[in-house]
């Protein structure tokens, strides 16, 4: 499992295999906006604090995906295990 934490929200989440980073968070009680729910919309778009993202979006480009500052929740996972989230 992923772990998330939720830095605005104070809330730290695990987030299963076959389960999305967002469909976690909204379980939790925290609402955040999705909308395709596949990577392509860009409404999802989050800011990364802290950890790795493990990017699966077709939104951002190959840099910004690099840069590791944002993340699409609703399809892309993390490297490492834990991510601190602007949530
Ligand atoms: Fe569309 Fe995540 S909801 S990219």
């Amino acid at each position: 499992p992923i772990t998330v934490v939720l830095n605005r929200s104070g809330k730290t989440i695990e987030v299963a295999p076959d389960q999305s980073i967002a469909n976690a968070i909204q379980q939790a009680g925290v609402s955040v906006d999705t909308s395709c729910e596949d990577g392509i919309c860009g409404t999802c778009e989050t800011r990364v604090l802290d950890g790795i993202p493990d990017h699966r979006d077709s939104v951002l480009t190959k840099s910004e995906q690099e840069a590791g500052k944002t993340m699409m929740i609703c399809v892309s996972r993390c490297k490492g295990g834990r991510l601190v989230l602007d949530i």
